[in-house]
């Protein structure tokens, strides 16, 4: 009989701010290479971290999506997948699960967080709406060009601050966004908070944000306005409001996720995050007429309503996955992960964003590599030299990959942002490696530093001559397709 969700959460005196609530039975072998190998490969791949063939990556922080290490739990209940076509058995216990993690009680399954995305930008974002959010994540922004609406981020001044010490970094600006109600209510129908705020380096979003969001809309809106969260990585950011935000110690993270639930009137989640699965996601609706709208889309896109592009299977990991996902000591464990991965930069002289949390740990490259400008991907530089070093891979979210389009004139190049920082995102594959693994790769992007100004910058290559420019709707997914060069080879 395999455990169940309370027993896994029975009160106990082993601290799980110390050691996993877990063990493991299943282990995968990586490929060994060396140093020169590596750097072969990474030539070979126009060095960039992001084009090496996966098997040459020795720890893969890259992301945490899709990636987790599923549980013995997860493994037997797939064999219970249903894969009948309509209503499968799978389904119910799937949406009963969902049901009692939002708090909603229309869920509609997408096989993952942009397909359910999708669907609803579709029929709640309007020809020239502005969708204001506290930082669209990429394929949000992209859903908004495509429907020809501008997405708006708005950021709290917090985050810009590297020396503030809030924890809710993430939060959107509250200040601005009133004002925008009180200049543009009727080009509003839809506002987006992302949370944690994943291209914000990770930060959370803290309950009393979400409030005024709700309080905001309320009070300002001119016509229907949807309140949407993008939850991929909601659990973790209750984990936060658990720990730093008052009146909520004594709260279960499941129950503080069901309260920022519930002043959204909809959510959508890319479950190969929180949810523990490698492929999953869901829309989960507050008003049944609102949920019709959706279900003729995402027959269109996803499949039927009672699988919406996942095997029946699929439907049973995710059911078992979404409650492991929210169990509080497994959160308490993930924290204290990252604080082993950014205790160990910190303690080599790795400048990290502060603070770390949850979701993974992000590096302020233009730190570690002083003498390559902002414009030039200090960021794109030490991933490339930690790959080298270490056989690691981490994302750069630096200028050159993550520089902003103008979202009113996005085409424009010429328009293009430098970032606020130049991040490395450290992403946390789910319960997938050891405290040792987090040393190394720490260790590796110390080794990197090393070499100082011998490391170089990089340059945007021109696109392949055969490449048709990406059009508008299409700008926000621009990181994808652009390519680099190194002003000269890395040691
Ligand atoms: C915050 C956020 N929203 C949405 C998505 C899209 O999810 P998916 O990759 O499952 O389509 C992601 C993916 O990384 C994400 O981080």
């Amino acid at each position: 009989m395999r455990i169940s969700n309370e027993e896994m959460l029975a009160p106990t005196d082993i601290p799980f701010n110390q050691v996993p609530p877990y063990r493991v039975k299943v282990v995968e072998y990586t490929k060994p290479t060396t140093r020169a190998q590596r750097k072969e490969l990474i030539k070979q791949h126009n060095w960039s971290a992001p084009n090496l063939p996966a098997e040459y990556v020795y720890v893969n922080m890259v992301t945490d999506s899709g990636t987790s290490a599923m549980s013995d739990r997860q493994w037997v209940a797939m064999w219970l997948g249903d894969e009948s076509y309509f209503n499968c058995k799978s389904w119910y216990g799937l949406e009963d699960a969902l049901q009692t993690f939002t708090g909603m009680k229309y869920i509609l399954p997408s096989h993952q967080g942009r397909s359910g995305e999708g669907i609803v930008y579709e029929e709640f974002v309007k020809a020239g709406d502005l969708v204001p959010s506290n930082c669209h994540f990429t394929t949000t922004r992209a859903h908004c060009y495509y429907n020809d609406a501008i997405p708006m981020d708005m950021t709290c001044p917090e985050y810009y601050d590297e020396k503030n010490t809030s924890w809710f970094k993430g939060n959107i600006d509250t200040v601005k966004l009133e004002q925008l109600f009180k200049e543009n209510a009727d080009k509003i129908g839809f506002v987006e908070l992302v949370a944690p705020n994943n291209l914000c380096a990770g930060q959370p979003v803290s309950m009393a944000n979400i409030r005024e969001v709700r309080r905001i809309i309320d009070k300002y809106k001119k016509r229907d306005v949807i309140f949407s969260l993008d939850v991929a990585r909601i659990s973790e950011n209750a984990w936060i409001i658990k720990k730093y935000e008052a009146g909520y110690g004594d709260k279960s993270c499941l129950e503080i996720v069901q309260e920022m639930m519930s002043y959204a009137d909809l959510s959508h989640m890319s479950a190969k995050k929180c949810g523990l699965v490698n492929m999953g996601g869901f829309v989960s609706v507050r008003d049944k007429i609102n949920y019709m709208k959706l279900q003729p889309k995402l027959i269109r896109m996803d499949g039927f309503l009672t699988y919406g592009g996942l095997a029946g299977r699929d439907l049973e990991a995710l059911a078992v996955g979404i409650m492991e996902g929210v169990n509080d000591y497994y959160l308490e464990d993930k924290q204290r992960q990252c604080d082993v991965f950014a205790n160990a930069c910190k303690a080599r002289g790795v400048a990290t964003f502060n603070p770390a949390c949850t979701l993974g740990a992000w590096i302020l490259a233009e730190y570690c590599l002083p003498h390559i400008p902002k414009k030039n991907g200090p960021g794109t530089a030490l991933c490339v030299q930690a790959y080298i070093e270490g056989g690691v891979g981490f994302t750069s979210m630096d200028s050159l990959h993550r520089g902003r389009e103008d979202s009113s004139d996005p085409t424009n190049v010429e328009k293009i942002q430098l970032a606020p920082y130049e991040l490395i995102r450290c992403a946390f594959p789910r319960r997938a490696y050891t405290d040792s693994h987090y040393e190394w790769c720490a260790e590796s992007l110390y080794r990197a530093m090393q070499w100082g100004d011998k490391i170089p910058g990089y340059v945007r290559q021109k696109m392949d001559d055969i490449r048709p420019p990406l059009q508008k709707r299409d700008i926000g997914l621009r990181a994808f397709f652009d390519e680099y060069e190194p002003l000269f080879e890395h040691p």
